[in-house]
């Protein structure tokens, strides 16, 4: 049974949005556009509604993650909304003891480290998560002929939170897991995929339209071990959200070693970072669209400055299957709204014939 026909109240308008098309390596009538973390600090209304409650508190919240999602959709009129989430949040409703905490990220109580801590994991269902299903049919109905995207972690960059039990730059101890006891990080990463996959099936069934995957910190890996220890892992994730019918976004962070991988693991879009020009990435993917790639400190140069570098992206992005457009990484905090409301403007209105 395909997506649709569990939603059956979707949009008419949906399935030929222009983000859509370019996701299905369609022609489109403009570049769609929409931003990593365009929900979120850089907003003053994301500011007021998050006063005095904490982050995954507000996750939790149905209401409050309507309200969020839609926030960037009204003032910048983006070709996708993300729905409002983070990461770790699937992990936190199993039960795992974690907080995200302001400027410093998601730190886990007790990290894990043997197998008895990740049999200790409880698998995701549904249960675990009807704000998600109530935030998601409330923001299709809402978002009416926009696509509301969903979005999980992947098993390595949320391996990295587990086992660091916070940020890391280098991810040593998770890494020391997986070349020292493949037992334990093998058993790990099939527990975050099958967290995963449940996570975006419970969006997708809720009526998301398009998932991304997030392997922000997979850049950490060379390509075999890439190939290894993470990728049949990311691709489970993946088949599951594509047997469900929905295009995949698979992103990363410093990954230009690992793109053509990160595409065959399944995705339909490869997110590339700004570190990459998009005409180097796009032939490494192979027969799929890419998702990118203007560096996000470029909403702090001149807007002229900005938006030609933005038609420098969209050029280069005119040779893959299909091309949405988007930052090399999320949205700075504090970026100028109106400034990502110029580039929103540039970029639906540029020409493309
Ligand atoms: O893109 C969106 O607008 C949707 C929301 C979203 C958030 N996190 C909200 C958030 C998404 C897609 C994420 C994904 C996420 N979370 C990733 C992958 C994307 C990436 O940036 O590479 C990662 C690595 C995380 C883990 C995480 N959560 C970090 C590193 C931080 C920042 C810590 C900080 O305060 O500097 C968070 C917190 C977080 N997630 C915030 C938001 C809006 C800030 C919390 C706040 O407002 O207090």
């Amino acid at each position: 049974m395909s997506s649709a026909a569990r939603t059956p109240d979707r949009h008419p308008g949906l399935h030929d949005s222009a983000f859509l098309k370019a996701a299905r390596g369609e022609a489109v009538p403009h570049t769609p556009v929409w931003y990593m973390r365009q929900a979120g600090r850089s907003l003053p209304e994301y500011l007021r509604v998050r006063e005095g409650i904490g982050m995954l508190e507000s996750c939790m919240d149905a209401d409050l993650v309507t309200e969020i999602t839609l926030q960037p959709v009204r003032r910048y009129g983006v070709d996708a909304a993300i729905f409002f989430s983070d990461i770790v949040l699937p992990l936190k409703a199993v039960g795992v003891d974690l907080d995200i905490k302001p400027g410093i990220g998601p730190v886990v109580a007790s990290p894990v480290r043997t197998l008895a801590d990740v049999e200790a994991i409880p698998d995701l269902t549904a249960e675990h998560v009807p704000f998600i299903t109530a935030a998601v049919r409330a923001l299709v109905g809402e978002l009416g002929a926009t696509p509301l995207i969903g979005f999980a972690g992947a098993p390595f960059t949320v391996a990295s939170y587990l086992v660091e039990g916070g940020p890391s730059k280098e991810h040593a101890k998770t890494k020391a897991m997986m070349f020292g006891a493949p037992d334990v990080w093998d058993a790990l990463m099939r527990k975050i995929a099958g967290i995963a996959a449940a996570y975006l099936t419970v969006q997708v069934e809720a009526g998301a339209s398009a998932v991304q995957l997030f392997d922000s910190w997979a850049g950490a890996l060379t390509p075999a071990d890439y190939r290894q220890h993470v990728m049949p892992h990311s691709t489970r994730v993946l088949a599951a959200a594509g047997e469900l019918g929905v295009p995949r976004i698979h992103f990363g962070v410093g990954t230009s070693n690992l793109l053509p991988l990160m595409g065959e693991a399944g995705a339909d879009v490869v997110g590339v970072d700004w570190r990459t020009p998009l005409d180097s990435a796009i032939p490494l993917v192979g027969d799929r669209g890419v998702q990118g790639n203007l560096d996000p400190t470029l909403v702090f140069a001149p807007t002229d400055v900005m938006t030609a570098r933005a038609a420098e992206v969209i050029e280069a992005g005119r040779a893959a299957k299909g091309h949405i457009f988007n930052l090399g990484h999320g949205v700075i905090p504090s970026t100028d709204p109106a400034q990502l409301e110029r580039l929103t403007e540039f970029v639906q209105s540029y020409p493309l014939d």
